[in-house]
């Protein structure tokens, strides 16, 4: 008899728990039916790496919104980037950035990315903005270039490359190198050395694994008795306070580049109630995360489609050569302005952005009106860039094939519309922080990489495919061929005295 009352009760639970699930987003928006009443079934889509395709596939059925949680909306409509990212909109970064918070000597230690308060983060971010200005970033070309002249050396000797690692262990060594002045020596040693980059992988998978379930994630890791188990701190906050301890104190050695741990001390004297030891700790933890799996499957991702597309490469090269750059070793100031290299770029990111979900955010208090539809506060809407890039409205009825030539549009309106409905570094007040070290970089790496090898697909039918179950792809191994073109005739690229 108690038994069956029990049962009476917890089915009368489930059946609240569902209506009121079903309460949440009542208006009549698209997208799996389960999704309505439970997470779990964007957990599982996450999980399993399917999500992103998953929304795609949404999209192009039911139209540019689609429900794919109990409170989570993607929208694949241009018109709501700047309403929903925008600096007064008052979005604010949605619930499943809570899992993506570190955890240091028993107390939860945020990142800037996993800062939710916006004023913190505001603060947080203009302390350090003057290091990442399209100008101040050109400090750490030197470090950018060493990274360069030891991936083309490291070309030479290997005929037969996984495009996907070299480039994480190149990005990896270069992130170490503009970030704290270090490589991590893993290019060389053709390993993740340290661990940096798989201790990177764990915290996008959890982030991505646990997205959807905030709140159990929270009572599994950070309970209280989790919490004081947990006395160390996670492994990327003890290598960014190893890094911070072994500079303090320290002359700053004048005979080399600048690096962001310099300027995040230097901000710290003129600001230190902003940016304190914390603070510093998070803002490497940002950096060494932001620029490795994103760097790396981005240019892995451009030039894997010049690969494919032998025509669009042959245009490229044509490009830089005419324009007579430093083959050794292109300066920004060389490639910053060519126009076939920057849309080679954009396209490459289109096609394959390296966030896998929608880049979520909250409704704020009162509800909006986003895409002509009311939305309660506290839902969480956000644009996947993978989604939005296929818009046909934007970038046109071929916007599922590669090429590069729809960035070189004389109409600047068009362009205006295509370059606001690019996600792939983000938009808005949390646009990505490093986004001119990223642009650079990649820039001088193909144009260095196209100028100096003969590159292609060791199997021209492979395609590019990654786990996307992490919050940021990881790509599965590419293999290709890489023959310097001095073995071609031409002079190899260190010979013409100019590096
Ligand atoms: C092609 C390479 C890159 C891509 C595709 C990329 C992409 C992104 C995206 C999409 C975000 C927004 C994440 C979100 O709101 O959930 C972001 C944020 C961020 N990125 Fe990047 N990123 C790249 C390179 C870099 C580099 C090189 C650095 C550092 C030097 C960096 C540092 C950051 C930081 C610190 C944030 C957090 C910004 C904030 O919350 O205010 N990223 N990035």
């Amino acid at each position: 008899m108690i038994l069956q009352q029990v049962a009476a009760v917890l089915g009368l639970l489930v059946v609240y728990r569902l209506y009121s699930n079903w309460k949440q987003l009542s208006n009549g928006i698209p997208g799996p039916l389960i999704a309505r009443y439970s997470d779990l079934y964007r957990a599982y889509q996450q999980y399993n790496g399917k999500l992103r395709d998953e929304l795609v596939r949404l999209h192009s059925v039911h139209g540019p919104v689609v429900r794919y949680g109990v409170r989570s909306v993607s929208i694949s409509d241009p018109s709501v980037v700047d309403v929903v990212y925008g600096s007064r909109a008052g979005f604010t970064t949605a619930d499943s950035y809570n899992v993506l918070v570190g955890i240091a000597n028993g107390k939860e230690v945020a990142s800037l990315v996993s800062t939710r308060d916006e004023t913190r983060h505001g603060a947080l971010r203009r302390s350090v903005a003057s290091a990442f200005t399209p100008t101040g970033v050109l400090d750490y070309e030197p470090w950018i270039d060493e990274s360069i002249v030891e991936l083309l050396d490291v070309l030479s000797e290997r005929p037969l490359i996984d495009l996907s690692t070299t480039m994480l262990y190149y990005s990896m060594d270069a992130a170490g190198r503009f970030s704290f002045s270090e490589s991590l020596g893993c290019l060389r040693a053709d390993a993740d050395e340290g661990g940096v980059a798989s201790m990177i992988r764990n915290r996008f998978n959890h982030w991505g694994w646990w997205s959807s379930l905030p709140g159990l994630e929270r009572l599994i890791y950070r309970n209280p008795i989790a919490l004081r188990m947990k006395r160390a701190p996670s492994s990327m906050a003890a290598s960014a306070v190893a890094k911070m301890k072994a500079r303090a104190g320290k002359p700053s050695n004048s005979s080399r580049a600048p690096d962001l741990l310099s300027r995040f001390m230097e901000s710290s004297q003129t600001n230190p109630e902003v940016l304190d030891t914390a603070g510093i700790v998070g803002m490497l933890m940002s950096t060494i995360s932001g620029a490795g799996d994103t760097t790396a499957t981005s240019t892995t991702a451009i030039l894997y489609y010049l690969l494919q597309h032998r025509d669009k490469l042959a245009k490229l090269r044509a490009e830089l050569v005419a324009a007579d750059i430093n083959k050794s070793l292109p300066s920004n100031r060389e490639v910053s302005k060519l126009p076939y290299l920057h849309a080679t770029i954009r396209e490459g990111m289109r096609l394959f952005p390296t966030i896998t979900w929608p880049i979520e955010r909250c409704v704020p208090k009162g509800g909006a009106i986003i895409a002509g539809m009311h939305f309660h506060e506290g839902t969480s809407v956000g644009c996947m860039p993978a989604a939005l890039h296929l818009n046909p409205a934007v970038f046109g009825e071929d916007a599922r094939e590669y090429r590069p030539e729809r960035w070189l549009v004389a109409d600047p309106e068009v362009l205006r519309k295509m370059e606001s409905s690019h996600m792939g570094l983000s938009r808005g007040r949390r646009v990505c922080l490093g986004q001119h070290i990223a642009m650079m970089q990649m820039k001088k790496v193909v144009a260095a990489m196209v100028l100096n090898f003969d590159m292609s697909l060791s199997d021209p039918t492979s395609v590019l495919d990654a786990d996307f179950s992490p919050a940021v792809a990881c790509l599965k191994p590419l293999m290709i061929k890489v023959v310097p073109k001095h073995e071609h005739g031409e002079l190899p690229f260190a010979s013409d005295g100019r590096i």
